[in-house]
């Protein structure tokens, strides 16, 4: 077993990755590094397989690894099952989190941080709860609700954050959080982030638009498309993808000249290798 969190931020190294679903090849040899403290940003149309990556980093058992290499803080992350990576520090914001009818928010947070070894006395517990709720302005009625059920999108996705805020995971991976968020509450959730990220947590952020990078500031942006990293670049990079679409970078020559990567902004993908 390898070491609970540290409580430190620490380099996640991705390369050549080949994941299958049902039998389905879905990534086709993804390279990203996401160095310690780093705010990444993942970018692609609908499809390309960001989600697929994000559930193959945490161990979800229904996608099959072919090929490649996943490490966290040098630790090999496929070589163990999802509670261990949780344990590890690793954590993912869902796209589409899931209701847990029964279990109410307060004793879902307890027993996360129960099975993470982060448990609290109950007093200080329910003084931190409260704080992160009161930062992500989220009513107290919610600590007694099932968790998730019959909260709204935005809602969902608020709770997914103070998971985050409980739980101080080294890394983050965030699937869509910011679809569905009105405009305050994606300065909430955005603020949130910021709050947390840097030297103790690094950050990988799965979005379709620029507007949450402007909060979270991105060291870098990722494109994906059909199963691979084709393109790394720096924050404009989701401005530029916003105003011209996809097509500029994904078009079918550029796609096949040169493997599939290339860099609009000086910033390739192997340049972090
Ligand atoms: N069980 C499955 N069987 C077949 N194909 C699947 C299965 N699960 C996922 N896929 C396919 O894998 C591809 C990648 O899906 P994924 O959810 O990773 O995309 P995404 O980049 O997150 O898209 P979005 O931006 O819409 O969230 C899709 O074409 C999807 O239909
Ligand atoms: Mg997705």
């Amino acid at each position: 077993m390898p070491d609970v969190s540290t409580g430190q931020a620490a380099d996640l190294v991705v390369r050549g990755l080949t994941v299958s679903v049902d039998d389905k090849e879905i990534l086709r040899g993804v390279d990203l590094t996401v160095p310690a403290g780093e705010v990444h940003a993942l970018m692609g149309p609908n499809g390309s397989g960001k989600s697929t990556l994000a559930y193959t980093l945490s161990g979800h058992p229904k996608y099959t690894v072919t090929a490649g290499t996943a490490t966290f803080g040098g630790e090999d992350l496929l070589a163990l099952p999802a509670d261990a990576r949780a344990r590890l520090g690793l954590f993912l914001c869902f796209q589409y989190p899931t209701a847990i009818p029964g279990v109410t928010t307060v004793n879902f947070m307890r027993a996360a941080l129960r099975a993470q070894g982060k448990e609290m006395p109950a007093r200080e517990f329910i003084r931190r709860l409260n704080e992160e709720m009161a930062a992500l302005r989220i009513d107290e009625s919610f600590r007694a609700r099932y968790i998730n059920d019959g909260f709204s999108g935005g809602e969902k996705k608020r709770a997914e954050i103070l998971q985050m805020a409980m739980l101080r995971p080294r890394l983050s991976i965030l699937d869509e959080t910011d679809s569905g968020l009105d405009v305050d509450a994606l300065r909430t959730v955005a603020n949130g982030v910021t709050r947390l990220a840097g030297p103790d947590m690094s950050v990988l952020a799965i979005t379709h638009y620029p507007r949450i990078l402007e909060y979270l500031k991105p060291d870098q942006v990722h494109v994906l498309n059909h199963g691979r990293v084709i393109l790394s670049g720096g924050p404009e990079l989701a401005s530029q993808i916003e105003r011209d679409g996809y097509e500029p970078i994904i078009g079918p020559t550029a796609v096949a000249a040169d493997g599939g990567r290339r860099s609009l902004t000086g910033v390739t993908a192997e340049a972090q290798a």
